[in-house]
């Protein structure tokens, strides 16, 4: 396939393209490279022959229609495959304008150019990936189904639950081929370095403390990253034009366990963890039922949780450089006003 990627140089579109390339697709990543999105992430394929990158705006609808015909950027693309996002729930918390501009307007925006190529006699699968934030929590304990309703939580979760609505009103509408994926809390190596498990990896590494929110006991289902780009990719392939899948890694966790787990993995004590007043808001539960893509496309998560989380602490510990350049500056500014002390 030859595919149009956006978000390609963030932690989870990094993988996607490494591993789309490595299974012989071609790839042309569009991404802002905002503060998350890193080229570093796409070192190991940046002299790959069917490797592109072009540094623009998702919501610059001009330059997508310009990418969707131009030859030289690798048209005609076969699928584009909407990963750019603001995808940090705290950081939703404090200002939501970015959250409503990039996720939801970013959205419509590539969702014209797509309803725009296909009207001009283009062919073109568009694939938004989405995540289980939509449901919002699972305090019954009952895990979602595609079925489920949406309920988000948060200004991200509403966000990415406003675009996933636009998806499919554009596939209702205009016909167009549209394909979503909901996939549960991602980890692996790339990661940026404010979400959970790189923040608490490179703190304990750092001798830090690590912030645990409220009492610790909100669970996640953790998924490694590549596992997510192998759902993508079948979703892409054989998914049901219309339809949404759930991805998950079946590894549902409250955050000290994980906690637990990374002390242990860097050598550290409990004396790590400082206990930090809670996210307003915080979702209780995330748990997620992903017997759909199994049953009708064959796919699995195949990375088991213990072996994926020591290969990502290991990955952290071999690429202090990576995480070092990122963990300073302005990124250093918004970490030290966001946590307070209980
Ligand atoms: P990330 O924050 O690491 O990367 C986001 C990428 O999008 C960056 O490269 C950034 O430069 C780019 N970007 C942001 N705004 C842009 C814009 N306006 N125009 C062009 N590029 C822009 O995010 P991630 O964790 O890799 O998540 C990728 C996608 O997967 C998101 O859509 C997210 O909602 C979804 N998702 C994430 C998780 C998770 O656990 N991280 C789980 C499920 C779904
Ligand atoms: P995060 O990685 O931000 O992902 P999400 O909010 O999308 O699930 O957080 C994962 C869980 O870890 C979530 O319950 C919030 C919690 N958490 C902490 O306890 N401390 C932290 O410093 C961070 C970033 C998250």
């Amino acid at each position: 396939m030859k595919l149009l990627v956006t978000g390609g140089a963030g932690f989870i579109g990094s993988s996607f393209v490494r591993l789309a390339l490595k299974d012989g697709h071609a790839v042309t990543v569009l991404d802002a490279l905002t503060y998350c999105g890193n080229l570093a992430n796409l070192d190991p394929v940046k002299s790959h022959a069917k490797y592109r990158f072009v540094k623009g705006d998702v919501r610059d609808g001009k330059l997508a229609d310009e990418l969707l015909a131009n030859k030289e950027h690798g048209a005609p693309f076969d699928c584009l495959v909407h990963f750019a996002a603001e995808s940090h729930v705290d950081r939703s918390i404090l200002d939501a304008s970015p959250f409503i501009s990039t996720n939801i307007a970013g959205t419509q925006v590539l969702l014209d150019a797509a309803r725009r190529h296909v009207a001009a006699g283009g062919k073109l699968r568009y694939l938004q990936v989405s995540t289980d934030e939509v449901y919002g929590s699972a305090d019954d304990g009952k895990p979602f189904t595609e079925s489920t309703p949406i309920k988000p939580n948060s200004p991200y979760a509403a966000s990415k639950a406003s675009a996933d609505l636009l998806v499919r009103a554009y596939h209702h509408t205009y016909k167009l081929d549209t394909v979503i994926t909901r996939c549960s809390n991602n980890y692996g190596p790339y990661q940026f370095p404010e979400k959970l498990i790189p923040l608490f990896t490179t703190n304990l590494f750092e001798g830090r403390k690590v912030p645990v929110y409220g009492d610790g006991m909100q669970v996640r289902d953790w998924i490694h990253c590549d596992d997510h780009s192998r759902g993508v990719l079948a979703v892409l392939a054989k998914g049901k034009s219309g339809e949404v899948y759930n991805l998950g890694g079946g590894n549902p966790m409250p955050n000290l366990e994980i906690t637990k787990r990374l002390i242990k993995a860097t050598g550290r004590d409990e004396s790590s963890i400082e206990y930090v007043k809670d996210r307003p808001g915080h979702d209780r539960v995330y748990l997620i039922d992903h017997t759909k893509v199994t049953r009708e496309l064959g796919w699995e998560p195949q990375v088991p949780f213990g072996e994926g989380l020591a290969a990502t602490v290991q990955w952290y510990r071999d690429n202090e450089a990576w995480w070092r350049a990122i963990k300073s500056g302005e990124y250093l500014k918004y970490y030290e006003q966001q946590y307070v002390k209980r």
